[in-house]
């Protein structure tokens, strides 16, 4: 196991990135408010799950039950859905917001590492974005593997390379100084330990049989703001660490030209679904 980065501090995640949804929200509102694709991600990925009546589910690493809430009116009856977070107040968030939706849910903060259930129990599990933020990998996946039936799925989100990549070239412009440490986080730092390129090589490990299924979508942006919000929520250190007021209206300066010149921002997507099973 490589040393841990600050992505996958489980301090920092839980006291200060994710302690509420407010960082992960200004992310998901540029994909939200700016997406060209027709289906928005929470609903494509409830697409795949395949959920029937009956089915125990387990989301790791659920923030604020945004898959629950978008899809709410679709989920199969008698389905029992367990929502787990290594943040509590990402817990509470999901439970205030889904306790009373008329399903089955349950709520509990677990860390994917050592997951507080017996053998065999849930039918489906789910990992949206998350298991780049967790350091031993093989543990996580080890749990998944223990709690799921044995002819359960295991449904794994991540990004590939080219995720945001023009996003982060104006992160890079934010923080040009190569040693401060955003600047390390834009460029290669921020490679995810698990990715759309080495997701299967690690899922195999554990699963039988391993399919990707990509999310068509980019992003076109015709307000600068998202994107500042978007960059500033990111995994920083801090407001030490927040460019020069004149750096800031620089960017912000070139963003609305090119906004005026372009019509629109142009980001590129590169999201995807694992969909796991066998053993
Ligand atoms: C990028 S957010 C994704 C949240 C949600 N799945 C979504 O897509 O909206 C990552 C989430 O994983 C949680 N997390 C990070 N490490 C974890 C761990 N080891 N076990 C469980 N949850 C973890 C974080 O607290 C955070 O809520």
């Amino acid at each position: 196991m490589s040393q841990p980065t600050i992505i996958q501090d489980a301090d920092y995640l839980q006291n200060n990135q994710y302690k509420s949804s407010a960082n992960l929200d200004a992310r998901a509102a540029l994909h939200r408010r700016f997406r060209t694709a027709v289906t928005p991600w929470p609903v494509w990925v409830f697409d795949q799950l395949g959920l029937q009546e009956g089915t125990a589910v387990l989301e790791c690493g659920c923030g604020p039950g945004w898959l629950w809430r978008e899809n709410v009116a679709r989920i199969p009856v008698n389905c029992a859905i367990t929502l787990t977070d290594l943040s509590p107040g990402m817990v509470a968030e999901a439970e205030t917001a889904l306790s009373h939706a008329g399903h089955d849910f349950r709520f509990q903060t677990a860390n994917i590492q050592e997951l507080p259930f017996p053998d065999e129990r849930f039918d489906v599990v789910i990992a949206n974005h998350m298991l780049y933020h967790v350091p031993d990998l093989a543990a996580a996946l080890g749990e998944v593997r223990r709690v799921l039936k044995g002819d359960g799925r295991f449904f794994a989100a991540t990004n590939g390379q080219n995720h945001l990549r023009e996003l982060w070239r104006i992160g890079r412009e934010l923080w040009p100084a190569e040693d401060s440490p955003p600047h390390r986080l834009v460029t290669a730092e921020w490679t995810l330990s698990f990715r759309l390129e080495n997701g299967a090589e690690q899922l195999t490990a554990v699963f039988l049989q391993i399919s990707l299924l990509r999310y068509d979508d980019h992003l076109a942006v015709t307000e600068v703001e998202p994107i500042l919000d978007y960059l500033f929520s990111s995994s920083f250190t801090g407001d030490e660490t927040r460019p020069a007021p004149e750096t800031i209206a620089r960017v912000r300066q070139k963003l609305a030209q090119q906004i005026a010149r372009d019509g629109a921002i142009h980001i590129t997507k590169d999201t995807g679904l694992f969909n796991c099973f066998g053993s």
